[in-house]
């Protein structure tokens, strides 16, 4: 052993993504190979939003602005119009995409002696960062209908616990958490505890949500958090923000890599948010296309949770390794989630042709419940 790493990273795997294309495209001989493994936006961010982009880029012998000031003044902005409620630049913190906010806030909060309690499945991320941590998962399993156990959570809760996550539309099942849930386990739990309510997927959402200034007024050891890597396109730009109470920020503030956000992320996302109108046009398709393929899968027998409300859709399978093979030999990624079931990006409506055409020669596999 080089050094003497800490225990909890040398017990460590590390986060696995999505396998890559050209990775697939290799080991199969398919030559369009159609990756739907990674929750990304199929299209690519509008010319206005690459153009911003490609002007900041003339910038790159300056550092970025570390504290993000313009980016969180127009988010500030965009939550006071949306909410009828002013917000300060103080409540909104930005970093190099929310799996780094995910990082900071469980550095900031979480650690040797404390307890963080998640759903599970859900984003793979979240025991990775509690075990670096040092700190002990405490984990509810989905009901059977994958819902969220809205009484476990708040079981689960003990001294020690000093944080949670909630991804809400939940990956990799779709699941969202009711409103009235929400609020029952926010009420419920302990106000020293910070909730990390994780919305990277709020704009594919159809049933009506929460105001987050009112969610975090309200409760303000809650964060609102939120990515531009899903809706907005700019998943390789990495920028994710978060919505809280303006000591939550500065803990946030105070584990941030120095310049962790790029001046052509900066300049992507602002512009970005100056197209929400757009914006909401593409989620729309998506929405409807979601809503086409769970249909689709229902009726070739497939089991869907019946409410979902990602960019992606959740297949349950005892078989997800042997399913996700079975699709690659056809050129598709999805991403299997052992014992579970296969998640796959809802893509351009010829793409979630192909993805259901390769399913309908496959026969459902044993459905699982968590
Ligand atoms: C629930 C959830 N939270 C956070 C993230 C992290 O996204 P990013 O770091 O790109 O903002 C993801 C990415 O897939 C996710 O599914």
């Amino acid at each position: 052993m080089i050094g003497r790493p800490r225990p909890e990273v040398t017990a460590a795997t590390g986060y696995v993504p999505g396998k890559a294309k050209e990775a697939v495209q290799l080991a199969t001989g398919v030559a369009d190979v159609l990756k739907l493994a990674s929750n990304e936006r199929t299209a690519p961010p509008s010319e206005r939003v690459a153009a911003a982009m490609a002007a900041a880029a003339k910038a790159t012998n300056r550092y970025p602005d570390h504290r993000a000031v313009s980016l969180r003044n127009a988010l500030a902005a965009e939550l006071s119009t949306a909410s009828g409620t002013t917000v300060g630049i103080e409540s909104v913190a930005v970093s190099a995409g929310s799996s780094s906010l995910l990082m900071q806030l469980t550095s900031a909060y979480a650690g040797p002696g404390r307890e963080v309690v998640y759903p599970w499945p859900s984003f793979e991320y979240y025991p990775i960062l509690a075990d670096l941590s040092g700190a002990k998962s405490n984990v509810v399993p989905l009901q059977p209908d994958w819902g969220f156990d809205i009484d476990g959570l708040i079981g689960a809760v003990t001294p020690a616990t000093t944080l949670m996550f909630v991804a809400t539309p939940n990956n990799p099942t779709g699941t969202a958490i009711a409103k009235s849930d929400l609020n029952r386990l926010l009420e419920a739990v302990p106000d020293d505890i910070i909730v990390v309510v994780d919305e990277a997927y709020r704009e594919y959402v159809v049933p009506d949500l929460w105001d987050p200034v009112d969610l975090v007024t309200a409760h303000p050891n809650v964060v609102h958090l939120r990515t531009f890597s899903k809706a907005h396109a700019l998943a390789s730009a990495r920028v994710g923000w978060c919505l809280a109470h303006p000591e939550v920020i500065e803990c946030i503030h105070a584990t941030q890599t120095p310049f962790a956000v790029t001046t052509m992320a900066l300049a992507g996302a602002e512009a970005s948010l100056g197209e929400l109108e757009a914006l909401k046009d593409h989620t729309g398709q998506t929405i409807s296309e979601r809503q086409r393929i769970v249909a689709a899968l229902q009726s070739l027998g497939w089991t869907p949770p019946q409410s979902q409300e990602g960019n992606f859709v959740f297949l349950p399978t005892n078989d997800a390794t042997g399913l996700a093979g079975a699709l690659e030999t056809s050129g598709i990624i999805v991403r299997p989630f052992a014992d579970t079931g296969i998640r796959a990006t809802v893509g351009e409506p010829h793409e979630n042709d192909r993805f259901l055409d390769a399913l309908s020669r496959l026969s459902p596999l044993s459905p699982v419940a968590p």
